[in-house]
């Protein structure tokens, strides 16, 4: 798509995962990427690296902790010095290990100062943050679009989900309310919600290889999701295509929900 090419996307958390398939998917099109890690600095300067010089595109990578949000300020101001404008915001990254403890497990053992809060700090919080400091950059260049991740675990029943899955339901309801208010600035606000796909994210499931198994069983094609499968739809969202859609929540589950 040959009007995405020069323009900028911010992408959270792109050292692996989904987050490192949107990053690739951008950079193929010719858009220019400036990403987040957060334990993973190498990684990410490596990323970069690949990136700028497979498609001729500029890349970096900063440092970004989305259980402090007072470091969304800082991060775009840096970002600033680097690109000249930004189009895009993929709200992507997400907690996962020690600072989930209380926030993913069963619903008797959920603790809501502690894991639970975290989680939506990360999920809620930075989506806010993350998308007024882009949307001020947006309004710039006469608009854009965002992008937040959500997850299927917020319409159907997964293990120790709760915490994660009622943050998600939050953000795609914040989505469209920003949706509504920034529209005025030309800017589309939009969700997608994947199904299981098989990232280390899923790994750390205490029952990853039971999620796996009933994901394919329950996949209308027969298989799990692929981080490239959620990055075609992020991307498409932030295209001319999508150029109407705004408030929405795309669903990418292999038909996995419905079943
Ligand atoms: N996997 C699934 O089944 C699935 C399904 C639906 C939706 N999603 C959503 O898709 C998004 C990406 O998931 P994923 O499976 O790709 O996750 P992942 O493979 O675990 O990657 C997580 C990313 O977030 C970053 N991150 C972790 N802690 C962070 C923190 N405190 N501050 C800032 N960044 C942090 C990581 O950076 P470092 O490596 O540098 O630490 C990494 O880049 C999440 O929002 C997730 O909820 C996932």
């Amino acid at each position: 798509m040959s009007n995405m090419k020069g323009k900028t996307v911010v992408i959270t958390g792109a050292t692996k995962g989904i987050g490192k398939a949107i990053a690739e998917k951008f950079a193929s099109e010719g858009v220019n990427v400036a990403f987040t890690y957060n334990s993973n600095k190498e990684i990410g300067e490596t990323i970069a690296k690949e990136l700028s010089e497979k498609y001729s595109i500029k890349a970096k990578a900063y440092p970004l902790n989305i259980l402090e949000l007072d470091e969304f300020k800082p991060l775009f101001l840096e970002i600033d010095k680097d690109f000249d404008r930004i189009d895009f915001f993929v709200s992507n990254a997400m907690i996962y290990g020690r600072p989930v403890i209380g926030g993913y497990g069963k619903f008797m053992k959920l603790r809501p100062a502690k894991g639970l809060n975290n989680i939506y700090t990360a999920t809620v919080g930075a989506f806010v943050r993350g998308s007024q400091e882009a949307a001020r950059r947006m309004e710039k260049v006469g608009g854009g679009a965002i992008v937040t991740m959500s997850s299927t675990g917020n319409l159907i029943y997964i293990d120790n989900y709760a915490g994660h899955g009622t943050n998600k339901a939050a953000v795609e309801a914040m989505s469209r309310y920003a949706a509504v208010e920034l529209g005025e600035m030309g800017i589309r606000v939009n969700a997608v919600s994947g199904g299981p796909i098989d990232t280390d994210a899923l790994k750390a499931f205490t029952n990853y290889e039971e999620v796996k198994a009933e994901t394919i069983k329950r996949s209308a094609v027969n298989r799990m999701g692929t981080p490239e499968d959620i990055a075609g739809s992020v991307y498409f969202l932030c295209t001319s295509e999508a150029s109407w859609i705004t408030g929405q929540t795309l669903i990418v589950d292999g038909g996995t929900t419905f079943r």
